[in-house]
């Protein structure tokens, strides 16, 4: 790390400021729609909140409202099928950047069906497979063990964005489908496919997704219970893969301005893990043209920079 982060106090009065140059900053792109039920979200909310190692949670603007966590939800996915699954699921989905859009399916064909990486839409499909086919409920074990990474009994999927999902999703029923030929899926796709846009459809607020991701800042230890998540490697291997693979095809971007491993969601949330300090999660819905949300971007940025939170 650059620099030792600022007192809680500051941390405070930061994160207030970095809302309120959101707030005044344009939108930077649209709120998707591609999903029907995430446009009715309100463009103009902004929210930010810090949940330290020892805690201690600073929050600004929105913070406590709840959104739909979309991709941040392929962390959750992959932490569960590490655990299910031993490293034959690298022979399934691989650890490379993509450099495609993260519905993008042209790659997929070249590839044999084996996705680049976990966070696109294709790997995180195999992922939910993995689900599918190891509980005889992926469903209720995934909202499962969401509430009980951020300690919240209430979390949920908003039924309305799930069907939205189901209704038009057919360009990740086609990336399935393509693996299925390939033989890289194996419970149905109908049920793989419930089970993807059932996780992605789950709300949580900042604080509850900031909180939930402690263990990747805490060598796969959750700093609230003290409970551990996933080993030490494990917690490695996701943060290696949110540096790479996490911002899309804005990776290498993120990681040469910011130097922290995040995961953006079409919702407009981003979280991004800070090793041995805490996680970061910023949330405005409109979207950049790498499908990421401009604004929550920013916030994370500048938070960074003024603390010195790069990890290279
Ligand atoms: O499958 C989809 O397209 C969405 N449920 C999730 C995509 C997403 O969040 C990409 N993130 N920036």
């Amino acid at each position: 790390m650059e620099g030792t982060p600022q007192q809680p106090k500051n941390c405070s009065s930061l994160l207030e400021e970095l809302v309120a140059e959101a707030r005044k900053a344009s939108p930077g792109g649209q709120v998707a729609d591609y999903i029907p039920a995430l446009a009715q979200v309100d463009a103009d909310c902004v929210g930010i909140a810090v949940v330290e190692l020892d805690g201690t949670v600073h929050t600004a603007g929105d913070a406590n409202v709840p959104f739909s966590i979309q991709s941040i939800s392929k962390i959750f996915g992959l932490a569960l099928a590490m655990d299910r699954m031993d490293d034959t699921l690298w022979e399934r989905v691989r650890m490379e950047p993509s450099g495609q859009a993260f519905n993008s399916i042209v790659q997929l064909e070249w590839e044999h069906g084996i996705p680049r990486n976990p966070f696109i839409n294709a790997g995180a499909i195999v992922v939910a497979d993995v689900l599918t086919s190891r509980y005889s409920s992926s469903k209720t074990a995934f909202v499962q063990y969401v509430r009980q990474l951020c300690s919240n009994e209430a979390i949920h999927a908003d039924h309305d964005v799930w069907n939205s999902e189901k209704e038009h999703g057919n360009r990740n029923a086609a990336l399935a489908y393509l693996m299925k030929s390939f033989g890289n899926i194996d419970s149905s796709v109908p049920e793989v496919l419930d089970h993807y846009f059932f996780q992605c459809s789950i709300a949580m607020s900042c604080v509850d997704l900031a909180r939930s991701l402690g263990f990747l800042a805490n060598k796969g230890i959750q700093p609230g219970t003290q409970q551990r998540v996933c080993d030490a490697r494990s917690a490695h291997r996701i943060n290696a893969l949110l540096s790479t693979s996490g911002m899309y095809d804005q990776s290498g971007e993120f990681a040469f301005t910011v130097g922290l491993p995040a995961k953006s969601g079409v919702g407009g949330g981003i979280i991004a893990v800070v090793p041995d300090y805490g996680v970061i999660c910023a949330w405005s819905p409109p979207l950049n043209r790498f499908g990421n949300p401009a604004r929550a971007v920013e916030m994370i940025t500048q938070f960074a920079l003024r603390l010195g939170l790069s990890v290279y």
